[in-house]
Formats: C-alpha cells, structure tokens, sequence
C-alpha cells in the first residue's frame, strides 16, 4: 500500500442542472447535467492511512472537524476504509481557497480530491470513471469534477463522462459572491423538500432533460447565446421548483446581481445567470466581455467579491503521490 496521496480539484458549476436524487443511497441522480469544471478555485487534499489512529481525522482549512460535525465525509471514509479492506484509519487535511459550504460547490471539489486521493493512497489505480463513481457517493456534482472542461452527469447510476474539452466554448465565469458563511439549507435536504413537497416539482422532473439536451447540442454547436440561455433557464426552472417547496437560497444581493445580468443583456453583451444551493450569482459571459461585465458586478449593492474562473482541469494527483 502506498499510504499517502496528495490531490488536487476544481468545483464546477452546473450549467444544466442536477436537483433531485432516486430513492436510496449513492447520490443517484433523477435527472441529467452538464457542467464546467472551473480553474482559479482549488481544493488540495492530503489522506495518508494511520494504523495508530483511533478514528478518522479530517482537518478543514486548519481546523478539525468532528464525525457530527461532517457526517458525509466520516461516511465516506468509513466506505473507502471498507472498500479497499484498510485496517487503519485515514488522516486527512484538506484546503479550500475559496468559501466553503457556501453554494460555491466546495463539496464538488472536496469529494472529487478526497476520492481521487484516497484511491491513490490505498494502491489502486483506477481510471478517473471509476474514480467519478466514488465521488458521486460522497456528492454527485463530485462526480463532474473528476474530469475537466465540459462534463456530463447522465440520469441514474451512470458514471461521469467528458463531453467536450475546455476550449470547446470561450467563456469566462463571474462569481459574484454575496455572502461568506455556510449556507441555510444544504443540497440534500434542499431536495428533499423540493421533490417531497414542491408542487412543481414534476414539472421540473420533466422539463430538465429537455433543457439538458438542447444544452448540450448548444455546447456542441459552439453556440454561446444557445448555451447561456439554457443555462439560464436551467438555474430557474430548479429554483422555481425549490422556492415553491420554500426553499429560498436567495438574498436581496442576488436579485440585484439579477437585474445587473439583464441590464448587461440589454446593453448588447450577452451575459447569462446561473445560481446553484446558494446566494450567489455565477455570470456566464465571453472572454471579450469579461473584463467589462466584472467592472459592472463589482459595483452592484451586496455583491462582496467577483471571483474570475474560466474552464479548467480536471482532479488530479499532486506530483511525487
Ligand atoms: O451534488 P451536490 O449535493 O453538491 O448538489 C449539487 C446541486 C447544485 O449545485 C444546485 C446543482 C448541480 O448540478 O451542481
């Protein structure tokens, strides 16, 4: 056994959205999408297997974090403990350099650099679908994170799979972040309540693979304007159905930075919004615009930050792991 690894992983932000897992465990998705891993947001993650460790310790940008404090880390170690037929317990550091837990999709890159790490750390070489399949247990949007570029996650228990590479669709994505702490309501239980109590939630079951396709045909085509308004549309139609549950991720600077993607539009540069289980607004626009659409975004009322990130690589083990 090797013991210890070192990986590295982006989030991605969703432009087809996932919202709503299948009966049952493994974070089996109930309808289909299709990201992009983004580069300028990194999650490091160090697992190294301690046979003189009580239990599992999972320290998070310096701070340790219990067993009832991270649930589904704790589980998924005690899967991979049991899975590779470790007798040891795994030691695990991990850093994030952007907000985590925060609808920002620390949870994609966590579980994608946790999985591929303790993969690595336990001998095996697998390859990255396998790799993705891991991940998705611990959260499915890890699954997308595993590849880079344009990534789709299909319906039911498929694996992840690339879909085109980064360079397919010039873009550039404006994170424009309008709140620093943890969020509300997670994505699992966002869900939940949506599927269990939205009465839209059918309608949103139905009208997501559709949007997916046309989506990914627009990504195909290389059709920027066809991309962002399913992307837009997308971000809605999941959000519709969620605040129709109660499920509300939004805050006043969202709306705002809302209204800023439709002045933008209006003003002849094409920019799109997507928003994920959090406050903040991802704006989808063209590198030419980029620089323009940032300056406009960091002057709206609440928005604390636009962080900058184009498509990117995907997870990926550290040199010397
Ligand atoms: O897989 P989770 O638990 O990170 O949920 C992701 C949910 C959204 O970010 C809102 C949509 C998506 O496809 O990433």
């Amino acid at each position: 056994m090797i013991r210890e690894a070192i990986a590295i992983a982006h989030p991605n932000v969703a432009l087809s959205k996932y919202w709503g897992k299948r009966e049952g465990d493994g974070n089996v998705p109930a309808v289909p999408s299709l990201s992009v891993t983004l580069d300028g947001l990194t999650t490091r993650t160090r697992l190294r297997w301690d046979p003189d460790l009580g239990d599992h310790r999972f320290v998070l940008d310096g701070a340790a974090r219990k067993r009832e404090d991270e649930p589904r880390v704790y589980a998924f170690l005690d899967e991979l403990t049991r899975a590779h037929g470790v007798s040891a317990s795994a030691d695990v550091e991990s850093r994030n350099d952007f907000p985590t837990a925060s609808g920002l999709a620390s949870s994609a890159s966590g579980f994608a650099a946790l999985a591929l790490a303790g993969v690595r750390a336990s001998g095996c070489d697998w390859d990255a679908a396998r790799v993705a399949d891991l991940a998705r247990r611990g959260s499915a949007s890890a699954a997308r994170s595993i590849f880079g570029g344009f990534v789709e996650l299909p319906v039911g228990a498929a694996s992840a799979r690339p879909v085109a590479p980064a360079r397919a669709l010039p873009l550039v994505v404006l994170v424009c972040v309008t709140h620093e702490g943890p969020k509300a309501v997670g994505s699992t239980e966002g869900m939940r309540q949506t599927l269990e109590r939205s009465p839209y939630a059918q309608a949103w079951l139905a009208h997501a693979p559709r949007l997916h396709e046309e989506l990914r045909a627009a990504l195909l085509a290389g059709d920027f304007q066809g991309v962002g308004e399913r992307a837009e549309a997308s971000a809605f139609a999941m959000h519709a159905s969620a605040i129709a549950a109660g499920v509300v991720y939004w805050n006043a600077a969202t709306i705002e930075a809302l209204s800023a993607v439709r002045e933008l539009r209006k003003g002849g540069t094409a920019a799109y919004a997507s928003i994920d289980a959090g406050p903040h607004v991802k704006v989808l626009v063209s590198p030419a615009d980029a620089a323009r659409a940032c300056g406009l975004l960091e002057g709206v009322p609440g928005v604390k930050r636009v962080i900058e990130a184009r498509p990117g690589d995907g997870a990926r083990l550290e040199a010397g792991s």
